[in-house]
């Protein structure tokens, strides 16, 4: 990839090396991070090197009456103009300009808007516009044509207002060990930015889930591995602390004709908590939490990586898989968990081609 930004825009730092380059980099980072744990080999699972990002976001600089994008500098002092990026999907990319001149006529729909937020799917394309200014139904009749103009739906956002044009959400379809997946994606929930490097994310994690019985899943999101993988396991209990998110899950099952996984809106350390029978909690009054078998555990935690309390707790499944977008957590995590498992396959997804970003993903067994 090549951007004529590459040194002035903070969003790639890795842009000197060939994309073969980087990821030979990325592997020997790995290599000297995680020596400590004795990894045999790292499977490495690559990305396009362009228009990767179906997830972007982006700041608008007003210059007297004309506006441009803007990202934070490299420098990390303030932002830098930009007319394009060559990381976002090809239909974001041919999008931001053409949005951007017709949001420049418009004064009502440029005045105070400070960024536009892009989420592209494999079958649409949605764009949130945000204000610091009040925006209400005048705003609605002014940002409908953009609907029909460029074929994307449109949410208006600013303090404490949600206007949805025609939806708030986008559908997905992924393809998983030949079989098409639904999901459906709600604007302000977390999902994976790299489609092709996710499809490899979950497909190695379904090859790798072997005698299984029930499934506990950490950090769920809408259901992006927990769905495909459902089809492996007898029943499967999935939590996650975003509200939009289960929303979604609970979509993504009957999307997809689901109905072995149980999901719930709770921390991963309150339902530690609750499967250790420490405490009792009103919104699991209508679940049976004993009637689980777990042969395994899947974690997808944030960057942050695990509490203390519910990584020890993990540390008693036969079967662990932890997928992680931050190296340094992860490594903190596996020197826990090494006293009790074994590695059994390390995978370095390239999610984020020209940065130094790692995602990671390990199979652990008991000793
Ligand atoms: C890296 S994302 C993974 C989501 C999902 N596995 C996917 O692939 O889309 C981490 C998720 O953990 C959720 N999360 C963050 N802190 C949490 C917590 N303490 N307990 C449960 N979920 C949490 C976030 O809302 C987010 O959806």
């Amino acid at each position: 990839m090549d951007c004529e930004y590459f040194g002035k825009c903070g969003s790639c730092t890795l842009y000197e090396l060939d994309y073969e380059a980087q990821v030979a980099y990325k592997k020997d980072f790995a290599s000297s991070l995680f020596e400590s744990l004795h990894v045999k080999d790292f499977e490495v699972f690559t990305s396009p090197s362009s228009h990767y990002r179906g997830r972007a976001e982006f700041r608008i600089w007003h210059t007297g009456e004309s506006i441009s994008y803007a990202m934070g500098s490299v420098n990390k002092k303030g932002a830098i103009c930009i007319t394009s990026c060559p990381k976002v999907e090809e239909k974001i990319a041919i999008l931001m300009p053409l949005l951007l001149e017709y949001i420049s006529l418009h004064v009502e729909l440029r005045e105070r808007l400070f960024a536009i937020d892009f989420l592209a799917s494999s079958k649409g394309l949605l764009v949130t516009l945000l204000y610091h200014k009040k925006i209400d139904i005048t705003w609605d009749e002014l940002a409908k044509p953009i609907e029909a103009k460029f074929g994307v739906h449109v949410i208006g956002r600013s303090h404490k207002v949600k206007r949805v044009l025609s939806q708030d959400f986008i559908e997905e379809e992924l393809t998983i060990d030949n079989k098409n997946y639904l999901f459906h994606i709600i604007e302000g929930g977390f999902s994976q930015p790299n489609r092709i490097v996710n499809e490899k994310m979950i497909n190695w994690v379904c090859l790798h889930v072997k005698d299984t019985h029930d499934l506990l899943e950490l950090y769920c999101g809408h259901g992006n591995f927990t769905i495909p993988l459902s089809e492996k396991f007898n029943n499967v209990l999935a939590t996650e602390i975003s509200k939009t998110s289960i929303k979604s899950a609970l979509k993504n099952c009957t999307l997809n004709g689901v109905t072995n996984i149980e999901f719930l809106r709770m921390s991963a350390e309150e339902l530690t908590i609750a499967l250790k029978k420490e405490r009792e909690f009103k919104r699991l009054q209508e679940v049976d939490l004993d009637k689980y078998n777990f042969s395994h555990v899947f974690v997808d935690p944030p960057r942050s990586g695990m509490d203390e309390e519910s990584l020890a707790f993990i540390a008693q499944f036969e079967n662990i898989i932890y997928i992680s977008c931050n190296p340094l957590t992860l490594k903190r995590d596996l020197e826990f968990l090494k006293n009790t498992h074994t590695i059994q396959n390390f995978a370095l997804f390239d999610q984020f081609p020209n940065t130094e970003h790692l995602e990671s993903g390990v199979i652990l067994q008991k000793i």
